[in-house]
């Protein structure tokens, strides 16, 4: 049961890769390395005691994808994670989002199809649903307009998906993240950020160890209890979890349609200070923040009503809040001990 995981050596992608094999998969990654490290594939070994096969190229090109497809004819599933993600440079850089993001998908999706690959899951995000007019937040919830080119790579890529489910025998299952934070148990792998993070916990996981001066909390002023912005905060392992269990419902033929759409949240909604609060309490250690204005393009609250999810998958998040909070911060900690001394 061979399965690709493009952007294998990133930070879902990985912890995705210690599932599959831990579930009993054998596991291809596909990387370019441009956000990770080919490192990334000693330590899934670590953990599972199997090393996954890397291979380093760039899916936006069409030859060594179409190569490379022809050589793997024997895969049962594609998991395709990756793409570029950061919000604020896809506003700045958007040709290079919509590039990177879109032709790679073609490229794996032709791939499939002209090699009779029919199982695909893509990563996509709750970023699709913009400030939703209810919450929680369901599947059937309207798509609005993107707030960023990055979201609109994620709405525009589950209609190339959809379109071509239509026409071909391919199937699909698109999973919606809520918030992925936290790492690894065996602290090995987690969220690495190139340069200074645009997310809210490797910002605070970062200020505590020392690399920035302070955290800045982007508005305390929403229409929320603590006026501060509320997301829905999951595990990564619990989200690594569910690819699992979306790649197996489609090998044993369970999907009730030929393209699904789940939401991967668990259901509870955290302000920014609720997650510092856990921070401190469960490091012991008080964070430098401060409040500053909103940022631009954040939505107020967003949080997701994993239901559908959790009856038609038999999935459930099940680490909380602290769990997670503790959970970066021992693999903040593990991966600055790891490095050589800064001069
Ligand atoms: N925040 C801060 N200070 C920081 C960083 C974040 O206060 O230094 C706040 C944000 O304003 C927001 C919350 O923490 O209220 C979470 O912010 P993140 O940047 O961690 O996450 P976002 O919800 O903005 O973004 C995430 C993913 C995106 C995805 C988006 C969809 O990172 O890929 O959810 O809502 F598009």
């Amino acid at each position: 049961m061979k399965i690709l995981v493009t952007g294998g050596t990133g930070y879902i992608g990985s912890h995705t890769v210690v599932e599959l094999l831990n579930a009993g998969f054998e596991v291809v990654i596909v990387d370019d390395l441009s956000n990770s490290k080919a490192d990334i594939a000693i330590a899934i070994e670590r953990i599972t005691g199997t090393k996954p096969l890397l291979e380093v190229f760039d899916l936006t090109d069409k030859v060594k994808t179409a190569d490379f497809f022809k050589r793997h004819r024997d895969l049962k599933g594609v998991i395709h994670f990756a793409a570029k993600k950061a919000v604020g440079e896809s506003v700045e850089k958007p040709l290079l989002y919509y590039r990177n993001n879109l032709e790679s998908l073609m490229n794996v999706l032709e791939g499939m199809v002209d090699n009779n690959i029919r199982n695909f899951v893509f990563s996509s995000s709750c970023t699709v649903y913009g400030q939703p007019d209810e919450l929680p937040v369901s599947e059937s919830a309207p798509i609005k307009k993107a707030e960023s080119p990055y979201g609109n790579t994620k709405q525009i890529s589950e209609e190339i998906i959809y379109d071509t489910v239509k026409v071909t025998d391919l199937k699909a299952i698109a999973l919606r993240y809520f918030n992925p934070i936290g790492a690894h148990e065996s602290a090995l792998i987690g969220e690495l950020p190139l340069g200074v993070p645009d997310n809210l916990l490797p910002y605070i996981t970062q200020t505590a160890i020392g690399i920035r001066k302070k955290l800045r909390v982007f508005g305390d002023d929403y229409n929320t209890p603590d006026g501060t912005a509320i997301r829905d905060y999951i595990h990564v392992v619990d989200l690594a979890k569910a690819h699992v269990v979306a790649v197996q419902r489609m090998i044993e033929g369970k999907m009730k349609k030929d393209f699904e759409v789940f939401n991967l949240g668990t259901g509870n909604g955290y302000s920014v200070m609720d997650v510092i609060k856990s921070f401190e309490k469960v490091t012991g250690l008080k964070l430098n923040y401060e409040i500053v204005g909103r940022r631009e393009g954040d939505v107020e609250q967003v949080w997701a009503d994993p239901s559908f999810s959790n009856k038609e998958l038999g999935w459930k998040a099940e680490k909380g809040l602290d769990e997670m909070v503790s959970s970066a911060w021992r693999w903040e900690k593990a991966y600055r001990g790891s490095q050589p001394p800064q001069p």
